[in-house]
């Protein structure tokens, strides 16, 4: 049966685009999916799903027939009339957003004034100002442009699309935003519609405050533990308070992942460009580095110098539910250990494919009690739900010392002194 829907290209089929193709898919749309990565849009072509997201196989599943995968542009032209851009925006060197995937994207589309970029990726504020100039330079001036930022979580991502707290829509009032929101409509989320460069903005900034809201709880848990104070009582006092909010309050071991770190360098990057001094960005962006650091002082305090101790690492993806290694506090963590002269086996139950490229010199091991044999002592990087399930008198046995770190505050301190630990966690 022929789609009512409008049907849509998707440019770049990583984390956000290929749940944002499946979500349309899901809602009715035929979706022209394409990507520069051959391998990739073969997986895709055969069924396969290159990442790991809960529900995210079942979706592309569900609607394979409204699917379709290439390397090409000229199919997703034919058919779609919006051309959503999902492509990387990786920092620079400079920390700045790296913007040569969307330009190229930009390079290849043609003269056109049937067809819309909808921008999906997070780019700076003037990105799409600046992608308008380009347009018009090459041509293209009638391609339409609209900002649509994207909010979904690694991890809960196919529900997060499918349930948006809201949807920013920045456009020019013309057809191809209205486009977009009737796309959205079946959602009923709350929309926001606006500017282009405003669009940009509640991205880069929403992302700003989220970070910033962690690393202000974990240096209140540094100072709960200089204190006497418990973190997690304080962190549930204040998030009671819904001026506060009770989310981002969780001190750990820092934050990690493809945007909080790259987002909240580009803004800081941004405003300096501009002539500002964002000092704040400045400060959550070192105090989350040193706070993935601190976890070694705990060690050293416990085990003094490092030289040949075994440490076991359980959990490495930036958080659970994901595969994603990128800006992993895992990476820090374990080059801090090996320059410090330890041993470090890991294991995670997902993101080991991903993490052996990027972990040299780090054994990998295929079950958490595997991981832990012989270890002096074991960090919990990632709070995977298994490892609230282990079997934590039976790792005692299996250790030779008896230092367990919790770097996200995930497990029961009960349980794990009970098993005849010494429980360190964070902020308490
Ligand atoms: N991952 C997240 O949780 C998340 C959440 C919200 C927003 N974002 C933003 O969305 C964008 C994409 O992030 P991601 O995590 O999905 O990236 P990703 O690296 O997983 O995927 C990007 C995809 O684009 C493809 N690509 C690169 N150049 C291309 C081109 N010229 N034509 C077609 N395809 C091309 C790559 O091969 C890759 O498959 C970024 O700007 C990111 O900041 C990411």
């Amino acid at each position: 049966m022929a789609s009512e829907r409008e049907p849509i290209a998707v440019i770049g089929t990583g984390y956000v685009g290929l749940v944002t193709a499946a979500g349309f898919a899901e809602l009715g749309s035929d979706v022209w999916c394409v990507d520069v990565d051959v391998d990739k849009v073969a997986l895709l072509t055969h069924g396969e799903i290159p990442i790991y997201e809960p529900g995210l196989a079942e979706c592309v599943g569900r609607n394979r027939g409204r699917m379709h995968f290439s390397n090409e542009l000229a199919p997703a032209l034919e058919h779609a009339r919006l051309l959503f851009v999902a492509v990387g925006t990786p920092p620079t060197y400079s920390g700045d957003a790296d913007l040569s995937a969307v330009h190229a994207v930009v390079d290849a589309i043609p003269r056109s004034d049937r067809h819309a970029l909808v921008m999906k990726s997070t780019v700076p504020v003037g990105t799409g100002a600046a992608i308008r100039r380009i347009l018009a330079q090459q041509g293209k001036p009638r391609f339409a442009y609209v900002s649509c930022p994207e909010f979904l979580k690694e991890g809960s991502a196919v529900e997060d699309f499918l349930a948006p707290d809201r949807v920013v829509v920045g456009d020019d009032g013309d057809w191809a935003g209205d486009a977009v929101v009737a796309l959205y409509t079946p959602l009923d989320a709350p929309l926001v519609r606006t500017d282009i460069a405003s669009a940009e903005m509640i991205k880069l900034a929403a992302n700003a405050f989220l970070a910033t809201k962690i690393s202000f709880i974990n240096e209140i848990a540094n100072v709960c533990e200089e204190t006497g104070a418990d973190v997690l009582e304080v962190a549930r006092g204040m998030g009671l308070d819904h001026r506060i909010g009770e989310h981002f309050l969780k001190p750990g071991i820092g934050f990690g992942g493809s945007c909080f770190p790259k987002d909240v360098s580009a803004l800081k990057q941004l405003a300096g460009n501009s002539g500002y001094h964002f000092q704040l960005l400045t400060a959550v962006i070192e105090v989350n580095e040193l706070q993935k650091r601190r976890v070694i002082g705990k060690l050293h305090k416990h085990l003094g110098s490092l030289v040949g101790k075994k440490i076991a690492l359980l959990g490495l993806a930036f958080k659970p539910n994901t595969d994603d290694m990128r800006e992993a506090s895992s990476l820090v963590l374990a080059g801090r250990l090996q320059a410090d002269g330890a041993r470090v086996r890991a294991y995670d139950p997902i993101a080991e494919d991903a993490a052996r490229e990027l972990m040299v010199g780090v054994e990998f091991a295929d079950c958490a009690q595997d991981a832990v044999l012989g270890a002096d002592a074991c960090i919990v990087v990632t709070e995977w739900p298994e490892f609230a399930e282990l079997d934590w008198r039976a790792v005692a046995e299996r250790m030779a010392g008896r230092l367990i770190v919790d770097g996200r505050n995930f497990l029961d301190p009960g349980v794990i002194t009970a098993a005849g630990f010494t429980y360190e966690g964070i902020g308490r």
